[in-house]
This record gives structure tokens, sequence and C-alpha cells, in this order.
């Protein structure tokens, strides 16, 4: 995804204000970034790769101009490089734009503006979009209604014109825009996070539809050019501009507030029942319930399938959204689909939505961002209430999926059994659990990564999905490669990987399952390799003897540990990353919501 600033002020510093919006949009992408200011009939734009940073170092801020817009990109069609920065000029230089989404026909398009001798001088998809406006007869409007009706795919425009001065052009389809207006400012943002400082409202543009915004006037549009009315929401404080505090990174920050966050939740669920709909009437005929999601919010719905098939003996499987709708899903009316998604705009996930939808499913959605895609289009919103969530790492949001698919297990079972349980009564005590018990060993055991060839995360049942995230996390930040399997899985291949240069961490949470752990663990050290055990069990010292470390989380709870367990890995991979030298923030090549297929 990218993140897209328009802005239109009286104030001279219109360069800082869009710069630092757009800083407030670099977690979607920080590839390259762009700007351009509309002074009088003149576009100036400035490029740079790399962080924002980069761009503010060249920009001139000796051009006065009340109007402009900018970019922050993630590149997905078109190498990281300067002529694939946007904003994107027209040919002649009549129009500017500025793009999130994908125009998915660009090819066909690009080939009718070579018909034209109309040569492009980058690799994007969106560089045909301001050449096709520029081709366009009869008023600017008309221009861009008969364009955006030739484009497939997804889009997110701020547009300027040399025609029309200190005036924006917004369109949307299928990727949000958000504008928002005070007495003498007008700010349009991919993510109305940029609002939380001096905007009391704001307008989330429906879907295909247009806004033309003049500092003292917002003129919406369908996609016919009928005038239509958006109702104002008012600006609310998960809106309100995450800021890193006395924290280096979101990253640490947003680990921290894990206590915060379990706290949030049971006290948002005690105000608010939000399971109201799930009633005797809505689970009666359901025989399947289908978790979607995407990398940690997939791994959330294998632990909350767990969870709620265990609770309420349904038939419950966790697919990963990208594979979901080409794998025949069954769905009918009596199936439930739950979707998970921290930002609530990744394409793979909405995508599947869409289809449950299409195929008449009960859907619920457990999303973090109120005001997202994937909240909008569910008939149930569970909140994750975990606030803002900006570094690419997702840590916070997983512990609070976790526990809002516990409750939801609780909740369901309540309901079926009509038992009737005060849900958040009983998990009070989670919210006073030990989160960061024994964190003082972390930095240690980062040294052993750091040290070892290579890094491996088992576990089963719910420990194997622990395993799964706590690679993710490794991973994604420290750019390390490691594998997460079942530990019974081991000895049917990977054990071959397995050397004195390797560390395995063996995830046992369960006394039930902890001989077939330890079992693994003795496999392991017959190969050389290295053990930590992370665990909140008691275990007799005689069972540890193949044991190089043992890593005790807090111990005092019983139920929904795996929210717990992670807690450590999340740590582990950020204090590893940082002394590697990398940001937890901003690891290479990813974004926070991947928003195109
Ligand atoms: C998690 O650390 C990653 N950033 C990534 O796997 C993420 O969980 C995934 O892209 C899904 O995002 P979502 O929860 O916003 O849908």
């Amino acid at each position: 995804m990218c993140g897209i600033i328009g802005y239109i002020g009286t104030n001279e510093n219109t360069e800082e204000i869009i710069i630092n919006n757009l800083k407030k949009l670099e977690y979607r992408g920080y590839d390259s970034s762009g700007i351009c200011l509309f002074d009088n009939d003149k576009f100036y734009v400035h490029k740079s790769l790399g962080e924002i940073k980069n761009l503010n170092k060249n920009l001139n801020y000796e051009i006065k101009s009340h109007c402009g817009i900018a970019h922050t990109r993630w590149a997905t069609h078109g190498k990281v490089s300067i002529n694939n920065t946007h904003p994107h000029l027209s040919f002649d230089k009549e129009w500017c734009i500025v793009h999130n989404g994908i125009i998915e026909n660009h090819l066909d398009l690009k080939n009718e503006l070579l018909e034209k001798n109309i040569k492009l001088y980058g690799d994007t998809d969106t560089e045909v979009v301001p050449n096709i406006l520029s081709i366009q007869k009869g008023t600017i409007l008309q221009a861009i209604t008969k364009t955006i009706k030739k484009l497939d795919g997804s889009f997110a425009f701020c547009i300027l014109n040399k025609k029309s001065k200190d005036t924006l052009f917004l369109a949307r389809k299928n990727s949000p825009l958000y504008v928002a207006k005070n007495k003498d400012e007008v700010l349009a943002s991919s993510d109305p996070v940029c609002f939380g400082e001096k905007f009391e409202y704001y307008y989330s543009m429906p879907e295909k539809t247009i806004c033309v915004a003049k500092k003292d006037e917002l003129t919406f549009y369908d996609f016919e050019l009928n005038i239509i009315k958006v109702k104002k929401t008012k600006v609310s404080v998960f809106e309100k501009s995450a800021t890193k505090g006395n924290y280096n990174y979101f990253a640490e920050k947003e680990i921290d507030e894990i206590p915060y966050v379990i706290n949030n939740i049971i006290k948002s669920y005690s105000a608010t029942n939000y399971f109201k709909k799930i009633d005797c009437n809505f689970l009666q005929s359901v025989n399947n319930i289908k978790l979607i999601g995407c990398g940690t919010a997939y791994h959330a719905c294998l632990m909350g399938a767990k969870y709620i098939q265990e609770k309420t003996n349904i038939e419950c499987s966790a697919y990963i959204a990208s594979e979901f709708r080409y794998s025949n899903p069954h769905i009918d009316k009596n199936t439930i689909c739950i979707f998970c998604s921290q930002s609530g705009e990744t394409a793979d996930t909405l995508l599947c939505l869409q289809l449950a939808k299409q195929k008449k499913a009960k859907i619920i959605s457990l999303v973090n961002v109120p005001y997202s895609s994937i909240a909008k289009q569910s008939n149930i919103l569970l909140p994750l209430c975990a606030g803002m969530e900006i570094a690419v790492i997702s840590t916070k949001a997983y512990n609070a999926m976790l526990f809002v698919f516990y409750m939801l297990s609780l909740h369901m079972q309540s309901v079926l059994k009509q038992k009737k349980i005060k849900v958040t009564k009983k998990l009070k005590r989670l919210s006073k659990a030990n989160f960061f018990f024994n964190a003082n060993y972390i930095d240690d055991i980062s040294n052993i990564i750091l040290k070892s060839e290579k890094v491996f995360f088992i576990g089963k049942g719910e420990d194997y999905i622990s395993a799964l995230e706590a690679g993710l996390k490794l991973k994604e930040i420290t750019y390390i490669n490691c594998v997460s399997l079942p530990s019974g899985e081991l000895k049917h291949g990977t054990l071959s990987l397995v050397d004195n240069k390797s560390i395995v961490f063996v995830i046992a949470t369960k006394k039930e399952l902890l001989s077939k752990n330890l079992a693994s663990a003795s496999e392991i050290k017959s190969r050389g390799g290295n053990i930590i055990l992370v665990t909140n069990l008691s275990i007799d010292e005689t069972s540890l003897k193949d044991i190089d470390f043992v890593y005790y989380f807090d111990k005092t709870v019983e139920e929904c540990s795996s929210m717990l367990c992670i807690v450590p890995f999340q740590l582990l991979a950020v204090k590893t990353c940082l002394k590697l030298g990398y940001s937890p923030d901003k690891p290479r090549n990813l974004a926070k919501s991947v928003t195109v297929e």
C-alpha cells in the first residue's frame, strides 16, 4: 500500500505541512517519496528514494505555494527508482497525480497512449492515468470521469490540474480516501490518522466517488457526476496521531502497550456487548466456521479456530486469505466466516469477505481500525481496541486478536450450552498477568541467535501456532531465515538441518504434551542442536537434562497462555533487529498493510 496526501491552505509553509502529514503515512510504504507544489500555474515536483527524510533534505522551501500533493511508495509495479516515484505528470504537464492502488489494465492503456505517440518515462501502472486525463475532451470533471471509467482495479487519487488553481480533485474506487476541512485548510489522506491534530471532523469518501476540494468548500459526486451528500465522521481518539512518546521505535512502544490493550478490551467489551448478535438464533443452524487472514492475522485465525472448536464442537478451520478464494471453499448460509485483520484493508482478506458475502455466509470480523473497509463490510464487528499499530511488525494487535478470539469462543460456548457466563469478568485476571516476566534474559538469548547459523521454532498444538508467529516476527525484521514446524514433524525431514550451530526454541505450555516436546528435544540434542525451552510449566530438573536454557514466562495464567507466550519472541525479534542495525518499524520490502492482491 502507499500513502497519499493532498493539501490546500492559506499559510506559506505548505511543504512543511504536507511533509509532516506524509510522515504519518510512512508505515504504509517507504521505498521512495515525492511531492508536487502547485504555485500559480506551475508544478514544482521533487522526488527522492528511501524514507521521507531524504525528500526533506532536498526540498526547496523558497516556493510559496498553498496547494500540493505528495506520496510515499511501496513499490508494486516498477522497480524502486526516481522515474517510478509519484507524483506523476502528464506528457503536456497539465495534470499531476498521486495514487494508492493498482491499475490492472495499465498495459492496454499504455498501448492506447503509444498509438497516440505518447511515451511514458517510467514503468509504473499509475503513469498511464495523467496521460489518459490529458487526452480527454470536455471539462476537468468530465475528463476525470471519462478517465476513471476506463480504469480496472483499485485507486485513490489526489489530482491537480494546472487550470484549476488551489483545487484538489479526489477520486476513489476500492482504495480508501479521506478528506477533512477546517476554516482555512483542506487535507486529503489515505488514512484519517493525519486529521488528529487540526480537524474535528472528516469525510470518508464512499466507494466510487469524486470530491472537488477547494479551501472554502468540498463537493462530492458519484461517477455520473451527480452531487451526493457524504456524512461527516468525528475524529476519535483512534485517529489521534500515534506518537512514539519516549520510545525510539513504535515496535518497542506497541509491545509495552500489550497489558494496557488487554485492559482496554476488557473495559470496552464490558461496556458494549459486541457479542449481542451472536445469539442462539445466529448459531443454531451453523455447521462450520471458517477463519480467514494473512500473516500474523492468519496465525491468530489458527489459534482462534482451536479455541472455538474446543469450546463449541463446531467444525472450525483457518485459511490463508490469498489461498482461500482458490480452494473452492464450501460456504453457505450455515457457514460463519470470521475475518481477522489489524488494518482492515488487506486486499487478500477483503476479497475473501466479498466472496463469503456473495455466498450468504454469516460474516464476523476482528479488526483494529474501526473505519476500515473490512470493518464496514462485516455484519458483526469485534473491535481489537489496540489503538493505532504503526510498526510493520504486528505485535499488540496479535495479542488482542488471541484475546478477542478467546472471549468469542467462551461466548459461543455459553450460548450453545445456554450457560450464562460474564466473559469479561472471567478473564479480568488475564489483564493482571506479567507479560514481561524474565524479559531480562532476552538480551542474552538474542546473542545466542546472532551466534547461531540456523534458527528453529517448534511446538505442538497451540504451541506450534506460537512457533509460526515467533518465526514470522524474527524473519520480517532481522531478515534471518528460520524454520517453524510442529515438533512431531522434525523427525520427518527437517531434522537433517539440525547441527551444533543450530538453536531450537521448543515451546511447551500444555502439561499433557510436555513429554512429546521433551522427546523432540532429545532428538535435537543427539544431533548437537542447542535448545531453549519456553514454558510456563513447572518441570522437574531431571526432565530437563537435554535443555540448555529454560525461559519461564508468567505461570500464574493457564488460560489463553499463548497470548503471553508470544511476548518473549516479540521482544527477541526487536532486540535482535536493533543489534543488527535495522528498523523494527520499517523493515525492507514490507508495508504495514498490503492493499494489493
Ligand atoms: C505481521 O507482523 C506482518 N506485518 C503481516 O504478516 C500482517 O500480519 C499481514 O499483512 C496482515 O495484515 P492485517 O492484519 O492488517 O490484515
